[in-house]
């Protein structure tokens, strides 16, 4: 079987489509700068979401959320890969606040691809974008 940085390759195939589709989709008039995340299941099953700017700059959210929060309204709480495709020439990492949210339903052996209109271009560990995270254990008293 292929794989890509840990996830099947017809995985990666399933979260690079929806990825992009939601892309394409992306409300971001203020930035211009379009994204796309889709995050896959436990149970393969793919959601995805753009990024939904705001003319109230802060009120504005970032593609991963929307991703996560279709995921949770779908009733599924364990991410098993994710997917973040952006534009612009550097790669379009999740920012600080959405690795803290990806952290919440993700392991830290949990392939992050981040990838343009071409394809992926580098995957990651998640553990390696957020080490010594604050997690639900932390609240565990
Ligand atoms: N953005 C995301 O959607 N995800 C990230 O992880 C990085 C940044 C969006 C937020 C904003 O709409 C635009 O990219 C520029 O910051």
């Amino acid at each position: 079987m292929t794989t890509v940085g840990g996830t099947a390759g017809s995985d990666v195939e399933a979260l690079f489509a929806a990825a992009s589709a939601a892309c394409a989709h992306a409300y971001a008039p203020y930035s211009q700068f379009r994204v796309g995340a889709a995050v896959l299941t436990a149970s393969g099953r793919v959601f995805a979401g753009a990024n939904v700017e705001n003319a109230s700059y802060p009120a504005g959210l970032c593609a991963e959320a929307v991703a996560i929060g279709a995921m949770v309204a779908a009733g599924e709480r364990h991410i098993t890969a994710v997917m973040v495709v952006g534009e612009g020439d550097e790669l379009t990492m999740p920012c600080g606040v959405c690795r803290q949210r990806l952290s919440e339903f993700s392991g830290a052996d949990t392939p992050v691809h981040v990838g343009d209109k071409g394809g992926v271009r580098q995957s990651f560990r998640f553990g390696d974008l957020l080490p010594f995270a604050f997690g639900p254990s932390n609240l565990a008293r």
